[in-house]
């Protein structure tokens, strides 16, 4: 009898007769002895297995085991310090459970394509299991941050009938008959919730048709928005600051391995500490303009722009105050300038561009009704989100930040498709 165990545990089992299941991530043999190195998921576990200790059939599915087979090893956990998790198993028992022939992927270098046409066996391989923790300690230090400020989760809608952020980029579907759209953001939808909880969040999936092939952009990527009643512009800044600051903190807390995998410079994430440097478009143009890429106002502060702004900083920079024109109907006009709304995005560090784009909402009816005919968008569908200023209407602030943009900074990959289980971008639907 033996006990099973997850390879991460097995420190903890020094000296004790255990059970690993797992995949054969590589084996070396020589002689009378083999050393398969085992993976389960949880962490890597090397193995001695030696002719004169096991049964022959033993013996014989080691030898046969091709790179990822399925295995269950039984055997005696031994403390050895060069060992990766600082133990091994000297092992008495192994059994082929699933077989794997001529596996696909193996440790040369293989293009982008091919591995893209493999994501599903892809995610079995170091540095993308790396990415993915990351990317389930992000998805959690969002739940726990707003969990713990007595926010409310409000699962948007996925399916709607209006666009949130432009139509140039919707998914169009039909629904009965009618048009339907597959959702930009649940904005909308949370901002009457804010009226009902005070303190809001949605986190899910959300999709734009983006006909750019960009290192940066996907059609299906996972936002989290906070929307919170009575917030006012610069408390929005502070609860994006602190909310980057959060998150930071927490994958260089727990996730040290994996960011050691990825081989990621940790002196520049433990940089991320409040405050972060703040300046306003008008500022951003004229910094755009002494760093030789001249920009006047009204134009859209794109991804170089982006880039040689972030480069001036060690730390994610705010730009707020957006010409009204180029952004969305919902934002407030800052009532001291009103050609600017009181719109902030966040640009990460090292060319990762925005992670954050958040506003202030118009609270007033009439300007918004007025923003709406502006945009060409259809009065009718929107009766319900005027609701919200036509039954008592308050000043409220909220932010959306797409998460595979935040991954790909904490881990340093350079394309977003590393950072999601399953990327959808363009032209590319499979797996
Ligand atoms: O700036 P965006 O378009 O803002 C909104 O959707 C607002 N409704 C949010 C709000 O105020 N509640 O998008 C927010 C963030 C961006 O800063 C970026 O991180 C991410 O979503 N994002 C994308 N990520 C990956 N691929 C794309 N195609 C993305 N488009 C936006
Ligand atoms: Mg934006």
């Amino acid at each position: 009898m033996s006990t099973t165990v997850r390879i991460k545990d097995l420190p903890q089992h020094v000296g004790e007769r255990v059970t690993i299941n797992g995949w054969l991530y590589n084996k070396r043999t020589s002689g009378k002895l083999q050393f398969p190195i085992i993976r389960d998921g949880s962490g890597y576990l090397q193995c001695v297995v030696s002719k004169k200790e096991v049964s022959e059939e033993s013996w014989n599915d080691s030898d046969r085991a091709g790179q990822e087979a399925s295995v269950s090893v039984t055997g005696n956990v031994v403390a050895e310090g060069r060992a990766p998790g600082g133990v091994e198993m000297h092992v008495q028992e192994l059994k082929l459970l699933g077989e794997s022939e001529a596996y696909p992927i193996s440790p040369k270098e293989h293009g982008t394509d091919f591995l893209m046409n493999h994501r599903h066996l892809w995610l079995r391989s170091t540095k993308q299991h790396a990415v993915l923790r990351v990317r389930n300690e992000v998805e959690k230090a969002i739940r726990d941050f707003f969990y713990d400020r007595d926010f409310v989760l409000i699962d948007s809608p996925i399916l709607t009938a209006n666009a949130a952020e432009g139509t140039s980029t919707l998914f169009e579907t039909d629904y009965f008959g009618e048009k339907a759209y597959l959702s930009q953001s649940g904005q909308l939808y949370l901002e009457p919730a804010a009226a009902a909880f005070g303190k809001v969040y949605c986190f899910g999936p959300t999709f734009r048709a983006e006909k750019s092939k960009t290192r940066r952009h996907l059609m299906e990527f996972w936002m989290v928005e906070p929307e919170v009643a009575f917030l006012e512009f610069d408390g929005l800044q502070e609860l994006a600051e602190e909310f980057v600051e959060y998150i930071v903190g927490r994958c260089l807390d727990r996730c040290k391995e994996e960011l050691k995998t990825l081989e990621r410079d940790v002196t520049k994430l433990e940089k991320v500490q409040r405050p972060f440097p703040r300046i306003s478009y008008r500022e951003a143009i004229e910094l755009l303009a002494s760093k030789g890429m001249p920009a006047n106002f009204g134009d859209d502060i794109g991804g170089d722009e982006e880039t040689v702004i972030a480069n001036s900083f060690d730390r994610p920079v705010i730009i707020t105050r957006y010409p009204a024109a180029i952004k969305a109907f919902y934002m407030k006009p800052d009532p001291n300038d009103p050609e600017v709304a009181l719109a902030m995005d966040m640009i990460a560090p090292e060319g990762y561009g925005e992670i954050i784009g958040g506003s202030q909402r118009i609270d007033d009816h009439d300007l918004l009704v007025q923003r709406i005919q502006e945009h060409g968008l259809p009065l009718e569908a929107f009766q319900w989100y005027l609701d919200v200023r036509k039954y008592g209407s308050f000043p409220h602030s909220g932010f959306g930040m797409g998460i595979e943009r935040v991954v790909a900074w904490v881990t340093g990959v350079p394309h977003l498709r590393e950072t999601i289980p399953y990327p959808r971008m363009l032209n590319r639907i499979y797996p």
